[in-house]
């Protein structure tokens, strides 16, 4: 379902994402790209890459990196492989379609995996986790960009309403398919707690958890390191 929902929504996808996040989007993207640190392989894997803006960030700020781009949505990595074709970045960034639950990688294979605004349409996030952390190399980073409903702040009412009321008729003015928008607000409410999806990447076998909150609280940086054997 989530597949076939990416796929009916690639030409708008973009312009929504800067639209509905006041375009501070890209900020979080940043600061996500200012926290790798590439010390083996200098490989990056961009898992749920969707239009590929995160694998263009890491692209553009390490110029030495070798990138790739995982999604199951073709359409989706179409309109990003335009962008890094006009970014003239073909030669270091690819694009392949693949399941975040099986990553077609072997082990050990790269030094930072991120998934941004991707793991939460997961069916199971932990076992996406145990994927990250398998082709990451002893020592690298799994990266977790996502949002975040801060449920214990003054805000909070006003953010529910921005996600249940204000978005969904937002992606309806602008989207020939207003109902991909429809499950988004109750899929980041009902999502895990900062302190309870720290856990989870524990459990999946990454150390020194950190967790930076960003824009008040509504998106969270989670990383984690793979142990060393
Ligand atoms: C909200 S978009 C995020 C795209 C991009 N990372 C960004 O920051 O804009 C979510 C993407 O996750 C992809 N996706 C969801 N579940 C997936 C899975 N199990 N395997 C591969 N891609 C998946 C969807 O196809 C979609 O392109």
């Amino acid at each position: 379902m989530v597949e076939e929902i990416f796929s009916t929504i690639p030409d708008r996808y973009d312009f929504l994402n800067h639209l509905m996040s006041f375009s501070m989007d890209k900020n979080w993207r940043k600061f996500t790209v200012e926290k790798m640190r590439f010390h083996q392989s200098r490989r990056f894997l961009d898992i749920a890459t969707g239009t590929g803006d995160l694998a263009l960030a890491v692209a553009r700020t390490y110029p030495d990196i070798q990138v790739t781009g995982l999604d199951f949505a073709m359409e989706m990595m179409a309109i990003g492989a335009k962008k890094v074709d006009s970014a003239r970045l073909a030669g270091r960034i690819q694009f392949l379609q693949g399941d975040a639950l099986q990553i077609p990688f072997h082990d050990n294979a790269v030094d930072v995996v991120a998934v941004a605004f991707g793991i939460r349409n997961m069916p199971d996030r932990k076992r996406a986790l145990e994927e990250m952390c398998r082709v990451t190399t002893p020592g690298g980073q799994v990266m977790v960009l996502e949002m975040n409903f801060p449920r214990q702040s003054f805000w909070a009412g006003f953010y529910r309403l921005y996600l249940t009321w204000v978005m969904p008729r937002i992606a309806a003015a602008f989207t020939r398919n207003p109902g991909a928008y429809r499950y988004l607000g109750d899929s980041i409410m009902n999502f895990p707690q900062p302190a309870e999806f720290g856990r989870l990447m524990r459990d999946a076998g990454l150390k020194n958890i950190k967790q930076y909150p960003l824009t008040m609280g509504t998106i969270y940086l989670h990383v984690g390191e793979k142990r060393r054997p």
